[in-house]
């Protein structure tokens, strides 16, 4: 695993952004994978300037988000759907069809996560997966249990998960219960994997993911498994590291 400590927000979003750059200038083909949340915010916003001065191109970049929350419409404003819209699809040279989300509206969820599961492996696989965690070491919405869910699935949310998302939403009550979420063979087979923690929230289970054992207790522990991990992080973030 290679470790980037930055200085703070700012910097670590700088540093992401230039992993990602980096990925696309060297394969303009690439399947991303791609992460909603706070904390990637930041490296959309500079990857938006980045592609609008020129530097980098979308035009030929495929994405795949992690996850959807059941229930909410794309054009929801807490779909996260609309979050990739408001915060990158919808600011840099990228079509439409070359992105691609969960449907959580889908009549048939579980035929909605083998769809999803297909879709994947038809692109050829994720190239580069990036990743936020949650403060219980949860990736998309793979909650700490006891197993690790291996493909997409539909989710049931924490307490804790739907604690600490509800600041999106008008009330806790709004929150949805479910999602569906890609699972960990499905995040593991990414080629690599670009995990972003941000603020001292994040240094318990930074340090539970990867200094304690593997297990689905801490999901976030089994990226100790695969080869090719990059842990970009602020102080705060990184400091029980
Ligand atoms: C959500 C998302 C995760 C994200 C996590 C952390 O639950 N499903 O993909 O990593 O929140 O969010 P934040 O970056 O806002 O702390």
């Amino acid at each position: 695993m290679r470790i980037y400590r930055e200085a703070d927000y700012q910097a670590m979003s700088r540093r992401g952004a230039d992993i990602l750059a980096a990925q696309i200038l060297l394969c303009p083909g690439s399947v991303l994978g791609l992460a909603t949340g706070s904390t990637p915010v930041g490296m959309y916003q500079e990857l938006v300037k980045e592609n609008q001065a020129g530097k980098i191109d979308f035009s030929k970049v495929q994405t795949v988000n992690l996850d959807e929350y059941v229930g909410l419409a794309p054009g929801h404003e807490q779909s996260y759907r609309y979050f990739m819209q408001r915060n990158l699809f919808g600011h840099v040279n990228i079509s439409l069809d070359a992105t691609h989300v969960p449907d959580g509206l889908a009549a048939d969820l579980a035929e909605e996560c083998r769809r999803y599961d297909r879709l994947i492996e038809d692109m050829g696989g994720v190239d580069l997966q990036v990743l936020g965690m949650g403060h219980n070491g949860h990736i998309g919405f793979n909650e700490p249990g006891d197993f690790f869910p291996l493909d997409t699935h539909v989710a049931d949310l924490t307490d804790s998960t739907i604690n600490a998302n509800a600041r999106f939403f008008d009330s806790r009550d709004q929150v949805p219960r479910q999602a569906l979420s890609m699972g960990i063979r499905t995040i593991l087979r990414a080629r690599r994997i670009l995990l972003l923690v941000s603020g001292k929230g994040k240094a318990d289970a930074v340090a539970a993911a990867f200094h304690g054992p593997v297990t689905p207790r801490v999901p976030a522990s089994v990226l100790q498994l695969h080869q090719d991990v990059i842990l970009v992080g602020d102080s705060e973030a990184l400091s029980r590291l």
